[in-house]
């Protein structure tokens, strides 16, 4: 089920007859209503690392599948003669396929290998992280990628845990932090806990900045960002490009002192209404921002 479907393709295609990158193919919901609104002209370029995406392929002489991290969009776009694009969509993290296969690791509902590696043919796996990353560097990963309060004791109880040996599954990790989440907020913090393991793993802040920034040069005038975001640090990093044109969110400014904007925002941010939250509950974290090139 894709998420905010109708409002992002809305916001993203402005000319049927445009070239439009999918950065997140996926199941390849997004990609599917973009391409149905496409002239004969149009083109589409859909990304995704995760080869289980390869299976969703659009079969449309109009739509081009490409096999790799989105961190690289503006070198392949190049390889495909396109210098300029007229939108790019973005709906990041994993996909629902993902977490709902045990033997991939990204779900702490299922007992299997802690792996959550989005491309499984590189990298390392997040037992990797766990087992040999130093207490110290667990420690700030929790802290920064899952903002978890408790991230030094999470870190601690690890540490303590792999000294009997080392933490492969689902289970022999919450059994390692069970003492340390509290009960009440027990989901919330195991999330925040896989999470930040998830976007270690898969280098997700350096990826999303470099395909952000590339955007900048990539997108034509007037062509559109869409981006579809699912927690606070991706959401502040996408914020930030599209008010100033870097994930830091300085305004630089010219000799004159006048203010250099790449983006204007379109509409303020929306998020998933009552029914969809209900109908797929994956979308209640999601939220929706569209900037067009200016
Ligand atoms: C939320 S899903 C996208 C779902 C899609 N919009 C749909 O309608 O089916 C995110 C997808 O992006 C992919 N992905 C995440 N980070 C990526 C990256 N850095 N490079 C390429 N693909 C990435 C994941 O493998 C996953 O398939």
């Amino acid at each position: 089920m894709p998420v905010l479907l109708q409002q992002s393709v809305e916001g993203l295609v402005t000319d049927p007859s445009g070239v439009y990158v999918d950065a997140t193919f996926g199941g390849g919901g997004h990609s599917r209503e973009i391409v149905s609104r496409l002239s004969s002209k149009g083109h589409l370029y859909g990304f995704d690392q995760d080869a289980d995406a390869m299976k969703n392929v659009i079969d449309d002489k109009r739509f081009t599948f490409i096999y790799s991290n989105f961190r690289y969009m503006r070198n392949f776009m190049r390889w495909y003669g396109c210098d300029k694009v007229n939108g790019i969509l973005a709906d990041l993290g994993v996909s629902w396929h993902h977490f709902d296969d045990s033997t991939r690791g990204f779900s702490f509902r299922f007992e299997g290998p802690i792996d959550m590696r989005m491309n499984q043919k590189e990298g390392i796996k997040a037992s990797d992280v766990l087992n040999d990353y130093p207490e110290e560097r667990l420690a700030q990963l929790f802290w920064l990628y899952g903002e978890l309060q408790n991230g030094r004791q999470l870190a601690q109880a690890i540490a303590r845990a792999r000294r009997n040996g080392r933490l492969e599954t689902v289970t022999q990790l919450l059994d390692a932090v069970r003492g340390v989440i509290g009960r009440e907020r027990e989901k919330k913090d195991t999330a925040k806990l896989f999470q930040a393991l998830r976007m270690e793993v898969n280098h997700e802040v350096d990826a999303l900045r470099e395909m952000l920034e590339s955007s900048v040069e990539l997108l034509d005038r007037g062509g559109r960002l869409v981006v579809i975001t699912y927690h606070s640090i991706e959401d502040r990093m996408v914020k930030n490009l599209m008010k100033s044109g870097n994930i830091e969110g300085v305004i630089k400014t010219d000799f004159y002192g006048n203010r250099q904007v790449p983006f204007k925002a379109i509409g303020k941010p929306a998020q998933p209404d009552a029914a969809e939250q209900a109908a797929n509950p994956r979308s209640r974290s999601a939220k929706l921002r569209i900037a067009e090139k200016v």
